[in-house]
């Protein structure tokens, strides 16, 4: 099968996406599929890419982006039509078909339903949610709204639109007392903890949703919960089958940073640590992972996603968010639960076309 991988992409988890899909160039079984590495640049251009994992690796070294001068058509549909050209300045090189295309995109334009609109409409099958899955889960409000509906523990938090910012900052940030401090200050639509940050009081607000409307005019703030970081993850069933949990895993933040932000989670890496399966009691996991898959049809997810929880010293869980397209290099938490739970990261990345070619 010929696979389109697609990374890059507009958004502020570009680097992130680099580094997913150099860990999938590395991994894929090249006696499977035939891959075809897309990258979609900062300015939204759509490139073709050598083959080749080297240059898109994250490190404190090299911070890797989608660069050069091939442009390239979107791929056309098995049945041949449906060629959309991106790039209209040269000539664009034709693909030919492709059997799937696997999004390793996170953040908007990739993760929120936008690719796979353009997918949906060229009648090309790919890995993941749909569009109004992927459009409603990259939003940490509409997403709480989903959660809370369906029954699930989600926590306290107030919205700040765009309007309501620019009519009354103070009248904007009154009810933000309401939920105690620390706040964690997040946009509404991105990821990796790119432009979240922890206040400690009132006189930080400010500066603090003017930083995360850096990323989206939308903002959240989230009152802090204090527990355990624990990250379930679920792929689509078979056929009619429900959905599968892995076995769990938690966070720990060691040392250097007040909390799993994204020096943390990608390049400060010898302060954390990932453990999978984890130290909780075993009721609770059960818990997590009945509660992640009720989540995810909640959500309406297909493929894949993983759920991220907090468990309080209290005994309750709080449902954090979904990611719909989760970091997925070698290191991140939903490759290494998936191992723990039986399947390697190769053998997980043939089971994701499997399940987008049903
Ligand atoms: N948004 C990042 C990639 C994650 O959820 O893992
Ligand atoms: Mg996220």
């Amino acid at each position: 099968k010929r696979v389109a991988i697609v990374f890059g992409g507009r958004s502020s988890e570009h680097m992130v996406s680099c580094a997913t899909a150099a860990g999938v160039l590395q991994a894929i079984d090249r006696d499977r599929f035939d891959v075809l590495p897309i990258g979609i640049a900062r300015d939204g251009r759509w490139l073709l890419m050598a083959d080749d994992p080297a240059p898109l690796a994250l490190t404190s070294a090299q911070q890797p982006e989608v660069t050069g001068d091939t442009t390239v058509v979107v791929p056309t549909s098995p049945d041949g039509h449906d060629v959309l050209v991106l790039e209209p300045g040269q000539p664009p090189r034709e693909l030919g078909t492709v059997d799937v295309v696997l999004p390793l995109l996170h953040g908007p334009f990739g993760e929120d339903g936008t690719l796979q609109g353009l997918l949906e409409l060229a009648d090309i099958h790919y890995v993941g949610s749909g569009v109004a899955a992927s459009a409603v889960m990259m939003d940490k409000h509409l997403m709480k709204v989903v959660f809370a509906a369906a029954g699930l523990p989600v926590g306290r938090y107030i919205v700040i639109t765009d309007k309501e910012w620019r009519r009354d900052k103070a009248a904007a940030l009154d009810p933000v007392t309401s939920l105690g401090w620390p706040v964690f200050v997040k946009p509404a639509r991105a990821g990796s903890s790119q432009g979240v940050i922890k206040v400690e009081s009132h006189d930080e607000l400010e500066a603090a949703v003017e930083a995360a409307r850096e990323h989206d005019p939308k903002v959240i703030i989230e009152a802090a919960i204090n527990g355990r970081e624990i990250e379930c993850g679920v792929l689509e069933g078979h056929g009619s089958d429900r959905p599968r949990a892995s076995e769990i895993g938690e966070i720990e933040v060691i040392g250097g940073h007040d909390f799993y932000d994204f020096e943390a989670k990608y390049i400060d890496e010898a302060n954390v640590r990932l453990s999978c399966p984890t130290s909780l009691p075993p009721a609770i996991a059960d818990e997590v992972k009945q509660l992640s898959v009720k989540a995810f049809e909640a959500a309406g997810c297909e493929g894949l996603a993983r759920v991220d929880w907090f468990y309080e010293p209290s005994g309750q869980l709080v449902l954090n968010e979904i990611n719909t397209l989760p970091g997925f290099t070698p290191h991140s938490m939903f490759p290494q639960v998936w191992a723990a739970s039986g399947l390697s990261y190769t053998e997980l990345i043939s089971e994701l076309i499997d399940l987008a070619l049903e």
